[in-house]
């Protein structure tokens, strides 16, 4: 099981590294735009906050863009940066090739267990489908990941299903239920993941009660 931020944002990274349960990070372009920072710069800060996966976004739409984009940003950033690559057939046939060249990738944009299945097949190491995108069309985003685990359990498929489009920390859980090995979020969400007024009520009772231990002196 792991858990990904889904941001560009470095303070968040940092807040949420901290804790000592990150184990990658995922970035597309709308999350660059929004950082306002230099895409390269960036990615190199985030790479050196989280050692696991960071994912960096192609934006070329074509099969040898792709490939010459995720060379160079192969060559420029840190080691833990992997592909992150559109799910379109131009797409499929990068993943394939840099699948062959040793080098990782997120497959993006997939709103489909066919889509998913594809990918797997070129050799992706993940796979993204987008839940809450798929929620806010009508329709149940989880229901993408229940059929996408059922696909996976007949075969050994060693590519990751990594749920993307979290919006709120049930649909984290429910992931996890399914067996989806990985799931993206904003940091609000681990935030919400880890919050209970209950811990805090509770907490609030003990450190009140130890202050009067304190004060006896009997600490
Ligand atoms: O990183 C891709 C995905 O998580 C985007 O989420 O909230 O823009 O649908 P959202």
């Amino acid at each position: 099981m792991e858990f990904f931020l889904d941001t560009a944002d470095v303070d968040e990274i940092r807040e949420i590294a901290a804790w000592g349960i990150l184990d990658g990070v995922t970035t597309n372009p709308s999350l660059i735009k929004k950082s306002g920072r230099d895409f390269k710069e960036v990615v190199r800060e985030i790479a050196g906050i989280c050692s696991g996966p960071i994912s960096a976004e192609v934006t070329a739409m074509d099969t040898n863009g792709m490939l010459e984009q995720a060379r160079q940003l192969k060559s420029d950033l840190p080691n833990n940066v992997i592909i992150k690559i559109p799910c379109t057939p131009e797409g499929l046939a990068a993943t394939k090739v840099l699948t062959q060249e040793g080098v990782d990738t997120n497959v993006t944009l997939i709103f489909s267990a066919s889509q998913a299945l594809m990918a797997a097949k070129a050799g992706a190491t993940y796979v993204s489908p987008f839940i809450g995108r798929i929620d806010d069309t009508g329709h149940d985003g989880m229901n993408l990941i229940a059929e996408i685990m059922e696909t996976w359990a007949q075969y050994d498929i060693s590519t990751k299903v990594l749920a993307a489009s979290i919006r709120h920390p049930t649909h984290v859980l429910q992931c996890m239920q399914l067996g989806a090995h990985t799931a993206t979020m904003p940091a609000k969400i681990f935030r919400q993941l880890m919050k209970h007024p209950l811990t805090d009520k509770g907490l609030e009772g003990f450190m009140r009660d130890w202050a009067e231990v304190e004060a006896a002196g009997k600490a």
